[in-house]
């Protein structure tokens, strides 16, 4: 059975003074067993979130990482000087991919990076409103997986990969997608993972999360866990909010112990 994951994307947010009390009080708020929970601080908060995590159950993820080890890059990260401080990665935010010119060639090297340094990858894709417009948002979605997996013929699973759908016009707006929207992008992301060796062979995709996100509140998010093909949510603005967390949290438990009951 594929986890329920629900992912805080803290983006250019807190400080160290205040990163650690907040991620303390998301912490346990949000105490549910049956959820996979990581938070996503900014690099210089990693630490102090970690400390403050630390026996919650809570798992530390970076934002992103270099696609080089080491090297003359003024101001980068990269995964082996994470070690200790994340356990989890964000990869190809349309954030980065828009204002970082990230491109899927560049994160897939990043990918390689984060699994060799044990990071857990939460890989986003997701459509421009022009693609959407155009009716060319599953040709765009499958464009960059593809080429953000290429080549990655194994380890992938093992590694933990997760997706995130996150549709561009969703993210930060206020206007997310429709649940039926990320279903039907969860199912088309199922069918290139199977199409990918993943490492164990095809139709073991399915043990490959596929996350919504796009202004995911605790309002909403309900709507999205009624869909089997999605399984839980990266979250941005709402994520600093511990009553959002808490109700996000609490409702992605909810669809997390009923799959358990169907699964039997
Ligand atoms: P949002 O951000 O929830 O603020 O839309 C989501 C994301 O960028 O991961």
């Amino acid at each position: 059975m594929r986890p329920i994951v629900i992912a805080a994307n803290w983006k250019m947010h807190t400080t160290p003074a205040d990163a650690g009390p907040l991620a303390a009080q998301i912490a346990s708020r949000t105490n549910d067993p049956d959820v996979v929970r990581v938070i996503c601080p900014p690099y210089v908060c990693l630490a102090t979130v970690r400390d403050a995590l630390a026996g919650t159950g809570v798992a530390v993820g970076a934002q992103n990482v270099h696609q080089d080890l080491a090297g003359a890059y003024t101001g980068e990260i990269s995964a082996p000087m994470l070690a200790g401080l994340a356990t989890w990665v964000i990869l190809g935010h349309s954030e980065r991919r828009r204002d970082f010119g990230e491109t899927d060639e560049l994160v897939n090297r990043k990918l390689t990076r984060a699994i060799e340094a044990h990071l857990r990858p939460i890989l986003c894709v997701g459509e421009q409103l022009a693609d959407r417009e155009a009716g060319r948002e599953a040709e765009a979605v499958e464009r960059q997986l593809r080429g953000c997996l290429k080549g990655h013929d194994g380890g992938l699973l093992e590694a933990g990969l997760v997706i995130a759908y996150e549709p561009v016009w969703a993210i930060g707006t206020g206007r997310s997608a429709t649940p039926a929207n990320a279903a039907s992008m969860s199912e088309l992301i199922g069918r290139v993972l199977d199409e990918t060796p993943l490492g164990v062979g095809r139709g073991t995709a399915h043990s490959v999360p596929v996350l919504y996100g796009g202004s995911v509140t605790s309002s909403n998010f309900g709507e999205f866990m009624t869909e089997p093909g999605v399984d839980g949510a990266l979250v941005g603005g709402a994520s600093l909010k511990p009553d959002e967390m808490a109700g996000i949290v609490a409702r992605a438990g909810v669809t997390a112990r009923a799959r358990r009951d169907a699964a039997g």
